[in-house]
């Protein structure tokens, strides 16, 4: 059976809440989106969250997604929420053509390497153009800063069983280290455990953790997969993902541990149940892939997973990164609860004091900007440069939701329907449409003030707040900032504005 796995899409649609808008669009009444203080909303991306890796180290969360390509990189952010909101720092780039591409599934670990603590960097990588080489592999940091610098170190194999390998993760139990992986043999793929003699190198052959037993966990395809160790008080889990995970039922169960050789399949007993799955009521399907971490000050267990926002979403980009804490049942096994919606809010962790640096999202209409002085061309963007062209496609470049100001809750900030969180901003008098950054800079200049237009009242202009008096216009099909002279720059500076309905 071939490895079905079509990874990552396009960009899903981010929609964020805005007020209702007046029939004639021409005055725009943001409604207040901003969650309560010290609380946020998932998701913590808009695009390519899969398979997320957040721990918290030294006064600063990491986060590493799933990306793909051929690069790694990692967040920083000082708040959770804030990750919204973080630079993709590179930490990666690979040529080797044997690792260089279909990178997935990053966990960075601090152990014990021969120069002392390292971040050791683990993911899946193979060649271009297939997924039937994907195999494990791990960087190793230079100190103890997980920015890096990272250098390769090796690709992590069993050598009595080298083969396909994914979602490599680290076990550390009984002061052995234990490396935890999952691999096809027939229909199944399986997830494996075997013993390491350093962060780096499989020391003997691998042993079987599980495979797919349950209904549960054979849907779309027998797979059990992304395995990640949670260890409470003196009890040890293996939390793994199971069935496929382009499907609306990929979801998380769990082994516990029972005392005996880690290396015997014997000594892991599988939950009956799944342990987190889907939420059609919250409008989460296929939750999984998850990672663990604490609370800043160590007293809260947070999970970290992706998931998407409709059954048919896929194994994909459009999966994005979201968290919620759990808590602990009698019998000392965890409760992670039901997978929140995206419109709840979720109190910072204990010890964060950020706020949610983006309001809460909710499905809201687009819009499209017809130029007055030529209705047969529209706003857009083009590879970033705002552009006023004829109707083209992606359609979704041309269409724009009206967001509450980022500068100012009564102004307003064109976000990008084909680029979530990608807001168009005048730099120096130049529109582009660029991501947004979470500086106050790019705040003002993503803001503007809607009015009446300025050739036709039953139109719209918008005044840049940066550069008050300054209106959006368009000339020779490039959109710039101007302060208009004539009537036909009034007209150069108005836009008719119909609500995208298809
Ligand atoms: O998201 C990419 C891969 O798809 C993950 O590594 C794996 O868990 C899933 O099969």
């Amino acid at each position: 059976m071939s490895r079905l796995q079509t990874l990552l899409a396009t960009v899903q649609s981010g929609l964020w809440l805005i007020g209702g808008l007046a029939i004639l669009g021409i005055v725009y009444q943001p409604a207040v989106a901003q969650t309560p203080d010290g609380s946020f909303h998932n998701p913590l991306n808009t695009v390519e969250g899969a398979d997320p890796w957040l721990t918290y180290y030294d006064g600063y969360y990491y986060l590493a997604t799933t990306t793909g390509t051929s690069q790694l990189y990692m967040q920083k952010s000082a708040t959770l929420s804030g990750l919204k909101v973080a630079k993709q720092e590179l930490i990666y780039a690979e040529t080797e053509p044997s690792r260089c591409c279909n990178m997935w599934a990053p966990e960075f670990h601090l152990l014990d390497g021969p120069d002392g603590k390292r971040w050791y960097f683990y993911y899946t990588a193979g060649t271009n153009g297939t997924l039937d080489n994907q195999h494990s592999h791990v960087l190793e940091s230079a100190g103890t800063d997980p920015m890096g610098p990272y250098t390769y170190k090796a690709r992590i194999f069993d050598p009595s069983n080298d083969g396909y390998s994914i979602d490599g993760s680290i076990l550390q139990l009984n002061d052995k280290l234990y490396f935890l992986f999952s691999s096809w043999t027939g229909d199944y793929q399986i997830l494996y455990i075997a013993p390491m003699s350093n962060p780096w190198t499989i020391s003997g052959p691998r042993v079987r953790l599980t495979r797919s037993e349950y209904d549960w966990e054979r849907v779309g395809l027998n797979v059990t997969e992304g395995p990640v160790a949670l260890q409470h008080d003196d009890k040890t889990f293996i939390v793994y993902s199971a069935s496929f995970c382009a499907t609306a039922d990929y979801k998380l169960g769990m082994l516990t541990y029972n005392g005996g050789d880690p290396l015997d399949t014997q000594s892991w007993v599988k939950s009956p149940k799944p342990v987190f799955e889907r939420s059609d009521e919250n409008g989460v399907y296929g939750p999984g892939h998850n990672g663990f971490f604490k609370s800043p000050d160590g007293t809260e267990d947070w999970i970290v997973y992706h998931a998407n926002e409709g059954p048919n979403d896929g194994c994909t980009g459009k999966r994005t990164t979201r968290v919620q804490k759990f808590t602990w049942n009698a019998d000392g096994t965890p409760n992670f609860g039901t997978p929140v919606s995206l419109t709840t809010d979720i109190a910072n962790p204990s010890g964060d004091t950020g706020n949610d640096p983006l309001p809460q999202r909710a499905p809201a209409p687009a819009y499209r900007f017809a130029a007055f002085d030529d209705p047969t061309k529209f706003i857009n963007q083009f590879t970033g440069r705002g552009k006023v062209s004829p109707m083209g496609k992606p359609e979704e470049d041309f269409e724009f939701i009206l967001r509450e100001g980022l500068a100012d809750p009564k102004a307003v900030s064109f976000e990008s329907k084909s680029k979530p969180n990608w807001f168009m901003i005048n730099r120096s008098g130049n529109i582009w449409v660029a991501q947004f950054d979470g500086t106050d800079a790019f705040r003002e200049d993503a803001s503007w003030w809607q009015k009446p237009g300025l050739a036709s009242a039953d139109d719209v202009s918008f005044e840049a707040y940066s550069q008050a008096g300054a209106y959006l216009f368009h000339q020779k099909n490039l959109l710039n900032v101007k302060v208009p002279e004539s009537d036909a720059d009034k007209a150069a500076a108005t836009f008719i504005m119909t609500e995208v309905t298809n």
